[in-house]
């Protein structure tokens, strides 16, 4: 980085707004970020848009957010050695030792520290593993929130094995493709629902074996569904599983209170577990899956950083098609 450089363009929060949330949204100059100790900079190649920038906006968070704060939460790119990093979105309290999204102090990136969506963001040495040669850096950017996710729920909570079937709520957003492409490439039998003849288009693209309306009743029950949207699908989730099923469930952006008939939990013994990202082990395994299996994941759109606001409109409005991925310079896709 040029030493003299004292500000960067970056994608930030100014204010929340809970009803219009991308009033508060600006893109310009702020300072680059001081480095602490044990800290590394990366130059950022390529961030992406998550459902969780929007909730930033909205001022909804699991730590109190302060303003101005720039946004990201996942990102790919190159240290002061020229190396290329993909960065481990939780950042833990010091001296917690154990799976890291246990710890009750963790936070990603944008909530208690500034984000990736910016020429530079300061991050812990810790958090940062290189990005294997196989995966360009807009399909490294991705894997940090929703990939890790979608990791976690499928390999770590769900039990299921290859040859069993799933629903994945949702056709196109960022972790519901994420599931897609995960679970087709285990082997798993892919169902999803989709609000669009285009998104259920894309999602059979990615590999589910069938696509349904959103809310359509399933031919058959499925062994574990996989919920990322909350109260708009939740009757639907819990309908759609087999006895003795699971559900995962790692998001609630249709709503967090879930309308819930606890006699199909208790009479056909349902497990529910809900999922925040994923440890650094998990992330390690992802990324070596990927870059094993040659998987490309959905990228529905790539913006310069100076686009930042596109960006969120999109995904603030539901108008996924894959991930929303900002780079910063020319990038190879
Ligand atoms: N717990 C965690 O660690 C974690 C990590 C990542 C994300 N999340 C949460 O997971 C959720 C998804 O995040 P994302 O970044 O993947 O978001 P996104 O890209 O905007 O995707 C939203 C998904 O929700 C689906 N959906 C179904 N019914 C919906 C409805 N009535 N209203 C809105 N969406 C509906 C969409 O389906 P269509 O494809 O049919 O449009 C789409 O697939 C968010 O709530 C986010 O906060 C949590």
């Amino acid at each position: 980085m040029a030493s003299e450089a004292k500000s960067m363009l970056a994608v930030y929060a100014e204010k929340r707004d809970v009803d219009n949330p991308l009033t508060g949204l600006t893109v310009g100059q702020l300072p680059t970020p001081r480095i602490p100790e044990c800290w590394v900079r990366v130059k950022i190649e390529a961030a992406t848009v998550n459902y969780h920038d929007v909730f930033t906006l909205k001022g909804i968070g699991h730590h109190p957010i302060t303003f101005p704060r720039i946004l990201g939460c996942e990102g790919v790119g190159t240290l002061d050695d020229g190396s290329r990093a993909v960065i481990y979105p939780v950042m833990i309290s010091p001296g917690y030792i154990g799976d890291e999204t246990k710890d009750a102090k963790r936070n990603v990136f944008s909530e208690l520290v500034d984000g990736t969506m910016a020429e530079y963001v300061a991050v812990p040495r810790a958090n940062i593993l290189l990005l294997p040669k196989q995966i360009d850096p807009v399909s490294g950017a991705v894997l940090g929130i929703a990939w890790l996710t979608a990791y976690r729920m499928l390999f770590t909570k769900s039990g299921l094995r290859p040859g069993q079937t799933m629903l994945v709520q949702g056709s196109s957003g960022g972790v519901s493709t994420a599931l897609i492409q995960l679970g087709a490439a285990a082997g798993m039998r892919v169902f999803t629902t989709g609000r669009s003849p285009e998104k259920r288009k894309l999602a059979g693209s990615l590999g589910a074996e069938r696509t349904f309306e959103s809310g359509e009743t399933l031919p058959e029950q499925v062994d574990a569904v996989f919920d990322t949207s909350g109260a708009a699908t939740w009757k639907h989730s819990v309908a759609s599983v087999k006895t003795g099923g699971t559900i995962v469930i790692c998001g609630g952006h249709s709503g967090f209170e879930l309308p819930t008939d606890s006699f199909r939990l208790i009479a056909d013994q349902l497990s529910i577990h809900g999922v925040y990202a994923g440890t650094i082990d998990e992330f390690r395994s992802l990324v070596s899956f990927v870059a094993a299996k040659n998987i490309k994941p959905c990228i529905g759109k790539v913006l310069p950083l100076s686009e930042g606001a596109e960006a969120i409109r999109l995904v603030s409005e539901g108008k996924t098609h894959g991930k929303v991925v900002l780079t910063v310079g020319d990038v190879a896709v």
